[in-house]
């Protein structure tokens, strides 16, 4: 009874009067803040990484012979592996002080690492799976090097999230975690730009801290240039995949690029203007990160769409701003539930698509794609 009360009353480590008690409250930390971060990896909503399934013989019958050398460079470049053994703590590692890190500021980071961990592992099994049902060697070969790559970056992220007592948990992920069929079509348009609209995040905070590295409070940032360097390669891939085909970048088609660029551009805004500690502690303006990655990812989608998203459209901004209005409208309605949740949920969602259709017809800038496809990390 004394232990019983003697665990209730503890709640951190440095309360406890016992061995015993002090490793039971690390278990059931541990325990919990799993449980917690699972659940936040397991949610499906518009706004969280999904995971994703594909037809994989359609994928498998894919013939690159037309990109060939583009192809033979890239896949050899990704057998040599340059980021062999980079993706562990070293003695770049700093110490985190997770304990006296700004409570705020605590939440939303670890909100990015766990949304950043499924994001990388929501790769990780689509392209594992690729490779495990091709017979294609040209195809099975490359996601044998992706899904390395993103396991060994998912994993890295699991090793910040652990010195803070957190894991998600990928073995449950994978078998508990919905998966959305997109054909082939969707997964090179979606894959594609999360790659590259991934290279341009990581690129973007890396240099910025490079200039200004005070704010930078969390080892892993300096561990994002040889990082960014392995989704601009795997972005690579899917432009050559996108090249051997030019109807997946002409006709309607067109139209299902614009939606994915709007998309994926507006779920990005909206996502980074709901951790505001986060930026403020990198000190980045995060309407100014928000626009510089579009434009980064832009210049770089070039190589293959034949449009770019007038990102300095006086729509484009104000739009943006609404949707993401609508949003926390859409989660304060949630929150609150009942009568009034569901009606303050319907005008949330009514508000949220009237202000993606105004970004969606928005002109889009044409483009002539160049003839030459390959690019190499230029930020
Ligand atoms: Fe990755
Ligand atoms: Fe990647």
């Amino acid at each position: 009874m004394n232990m019983q009360t003697a665990h209730r009353a503890a709640k951190h480590t440095a309360d406890a009067t016992t061995v015993e008690e002090g490793l039971a409250i690390q278990e059931r930390q541990a325990v919990m803040d799993s449980d917690a971060a699972t659940a936040v990896a397991m949610q499906n909503t518009l706004l969280t990484p999904r995971f994703y399934t594909t037809d994989f013989d359609a994928l498998d019958a894919v013939d690159v012979s037309s990109v060939r050398r583009d192809w033979d460079e890239l896949l050899a470049e990704m057998e040599r592996d340059p980021n062999k053994g980079h993706f562990k703590k070293n003695a770049d590692w700093d110490d985190v002080d997770w304990d006296g890190m700004e409570p705020e500021l605590r939440k939303e980071f670890i909100d990015f690492l766990i949304s950043s961990c499924t994001a990388e592992f929501s790769g990780c099994v689509l392209y594992k799976e690729m490779k495990r049902r091709g017979s294609n060697a040209d195809i099975t070969q490359l996601f044998a090097y992706m899904s390395r790559d993103e396991a060994r970056h998912a994993g890295f992220i699991n090793d910040a999230l652990r010195e803070a007592g957190i894991a998600v948990n990928l073995g449950f992920l994978t078998k508990a975690k919905k998966y959305t069929y997109f054909q082939p079509k969707f997964i090179y348009y979606a894959t594609y730009l999360s790659e590259k609209i991934g290279y341009a995040r990581y690129i973007t905070i890396f240099r910025h801290l490079e200039a200004h590295p005070e704010h930078r409070f969390h080892p892993i940032f300096k561990w994002f240039k040889e990082w960014c360097n392995d989704e601009f390669r795997h972005g690579e891939a899917f432009a050559l995949l996108m090249k051997t085909d030019p109807k997946l970048t002409s006709g309607r088609n067109v139209l299902w690029i614009k939606f994915f660029l709007t998309a994926v551009y507006s779920t990005m805004w909206v996502r980074d203007h709901q951790r505001p500690a986060f930026h403020e502690a990198l000190g980045v303006d995060t309407t100014w990160y928000g626009q510089e990655v579009f434009r980064k990812t832009s210049e770089i989608s070039r190589q293959v769409f034949p449009i770019v998203l007038d990102i300095d459209h006086p729509r484009w901004r104000p739009n943006l701003d609404r949707l993401e209005r609508a949003s926390r409208k859409i989660d304060a309605a949630k929150k609150a539930g009942g009568i009034g949740g569901f009606v303050g949920r319907m005008a949330g969602m009514a508000q949220a698509t009237a202000a993606f259709v105004a970004l969606f017809t928005i002109p889009a800038v044409r483009n002539a794609v160049p003839a030459q496809t390959r690019l190499e990390p230029a930020y």
